[in-house]
């Protein structure tokens, strides 16, 4: 037995201290809205924040967990997050998504960016795909991110 405090809530989760914090996310939680992509720390389609840091939540062990606060998209785009709010908000704007599998791992990423810039700074397009490169997309929709990160940090 594991307790994450997921969203802002503590979950008791029947899995092994080795587990990924994704499957006890999406299997022990039914949190689906975090993706598995490559399942090793590649493509950032499963990125959650633990104690508001983007991390891989495929190569991250539920005891990693242990006493750090793990935000989920569900909860950076529920519309209480006021960034969180923003890029979903420039997300949808930009019509950003195609096949949408990468999304919310990018959402997540961009959001974890643009709270760890200095109030008032707009990042560069150089700034944000540096941010945004450890997020895979295969349809490509890079452009379309980059316009949301960038309106979304406005
Ligand atoms: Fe975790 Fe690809 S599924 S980085």
């Amino acid at each position: 037995m594991s307790t994450l405090n997921v969203n802002g809530r503590p979950h008791t989760v029947d899995v092994e201290p080795d587990t990924p914090v994704l499957w006890a996310l999406r299997d022990a939680l039914g949190l689906t809205g975090t993706k598995f992509g490559c399942g090793a720390g590649l493509c950032g389609a499963c990125t959650v924040h633990l104690d508001g840091q983007a991390i891989r939540s495929c190569i991250t062990p539920v005891s990693a967990a242990d006493g750090k606060r793990i935000t989920t998209v569900e909860a950076a785009t529920d519309g209480g997050d006021k960034v969180g709010a923003a890029v979903h908000a420039a997300w949808v704007k930009h019509d950003v998504a195609q096949c949408g599998y990468c999304q919310s791992g990018q959402i997540m990423t961009a959001t974890a960016f643009l709270k760890s810039l200095p109030p008032g700074k707009q990042p560069s397009a150089a700034e944000i795909d540096a941010a945004m490169s450890g997020n895979i997309c295969r349809c490509g929709t890079y452009a379309r991110i980059r316009a949301a990160v960038a309106d979304a940090a406005k």
